[in-house]
């Protein structure tokens, strides 16, 4: 009786689950004004009267001439570029201090002492709600990093990250190595994503995050110009990487998240604090997240979104949406 009990509730859990997963019809209609969803943008999206409007208002001479890198055997290829780093090239020394004038520096630290900058990459995802109910339940706020595509796809899913109040920024359109695109391939995926997540959400992004940190002077320049500000992190959990999607063992994937805490413990952000990646991609990343979440809460002082890392109480271009600042968050006013 008992067990039948429990196979019938197993297989409740499960058709729950992967009912999350069913592709749903919604009001957002994602067949014109965008580019093919899942698909990095092409010579179709750059030629139309649209985009072609937007690509008119950026200043490209503010925006460095340096030549897209290439990916080689699945890898960034670096072979050709000079050790000094010249293009503040994220993905060669980790550079967040463009070299290029005029450029902002990456937001890579949360400013405020013993204090864990909670993010999130690429959702929104299908099977998310539980994740999201674990959130709210600890009246607790993150920085989303949206992918486009994503958003196309689970607009619903996208939606619930506004009303619960976390920081919705930028992860592109298509999740490429954005130093690799042309200027208008650069241009696109951002544009695509923002203009995606304006749709479903009704919110403009001031933020975006590059896929596997792959950001140079050339691609922040235009990032800048659309109004997004670029977010970095300086502590990676590697959760993407987990097994069966990746080649880690939650036990390593433990280990990191271990280390994490013990430097809350140990005073190693006594004057500013971290920015952690992590990844809201799958059972195995959210799971970790959840997991975690108690015991980085008690070895920080405070875990809050980016936003309040910054004080920035207007986090998108829509004036009238205000977020609290970090004294408000913390209740430390
Ligand atoms: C969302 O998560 C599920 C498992 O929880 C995974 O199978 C799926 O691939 C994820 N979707 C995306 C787009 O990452
Ligand atoms: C989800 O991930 C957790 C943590 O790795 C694991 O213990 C659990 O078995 C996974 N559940 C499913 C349904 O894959
Ligand atoms: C945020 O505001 C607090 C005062 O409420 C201040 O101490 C802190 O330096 C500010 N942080 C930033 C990054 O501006
Ligand atoms: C902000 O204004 C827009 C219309 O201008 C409205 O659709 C939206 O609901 C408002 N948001 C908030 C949080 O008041
Ligand atoms: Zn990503």
């Amino acid at each position: 009786m008992f067990s039948t009990l429990l196979f019938i509730f197993g297989a409740l859990i499960t058709l729950v689950i992967s009912q999350d997963c069913v592709p749903y019809s919604s009001p957002y209609d994602f067949s014109s004004g965008y580019p093919t969803v899942w698909e990095t943008p092409t010579n179709n999206d750059f030629n139309t009267d649209e985009f072609q409007q937007v690509y008119n208002s950026i200043d490209w001479s503010q925006v460095p001439d340096i030549e897209p890198h290439q990916v080689v055997n699945g890898a960034l290829d670096s072979s050709n570029y000079p050790d000094s780093d010249p293009d503040c090239w994220w993905s060669y020394k980790q550079c967040t201090t463009p070299n290029a004038p005029g450029l902002q520096p990456d937001i890579a630290i949360c400013p405020e002492p013993e204090t864990w900058g909670l993010t999130y990459d690429d959702g929104p995802n299908c099977t998310h709600n539980a994740f999201y109910d674990f959130l709210k339940e600890n009246n607790q706020k993150a920085t989303m990093f949206f992918i486009g595509s994503n958003v196309a796809d689970w607009p619903n899913e996208a939606q619930r990250a506004l009303t619960d109040g976390h920081q919705i920024c930028v992860h592109t359109w298509s999740h490429p190595y954005m130093t690799t695109l042309s200027n208008e391939g650069v241009l696109a995926e951002l544009y695509y994503a923002r203009k995606a997540i304006k749709y479903v959400c009704g919110v403009t992004p001031l933020c975006w995050r590059p896929p596997y940190g792959d950001v140079d002077d050339r691609v922040r320049a235009i990032a800048q110009q659309l109004n997004l500000a670029t977010i970095i992190w300086n502590l990676d959990t590697n959760d993407w990487d987990m097994e069966p999607a990746g080649s880690e063992t939650p036990d390593q994937i433990d280990a990191n998240f271990q280390s994490f805490v013990s430097m809350g413990q140990n005073g190693a952000f006594a004057n500013s604090g971290c920015i952690v990646l992590e990844h809201e991609l799958n059972n195995g990343t959210m799971s970790k997240a959840i997991e975690w979440y108690p015991q980085i809460k008690s070895a920080y002082q405070y875990v809050v979104p980016i936003a309040t890392c910054m004080n920035i109480t207007q986090p998108y271009a829509e004036s009238n949406y205000t977020y609290p600042s970090f004294a408000e968050y913390t209740g430390t006013n």
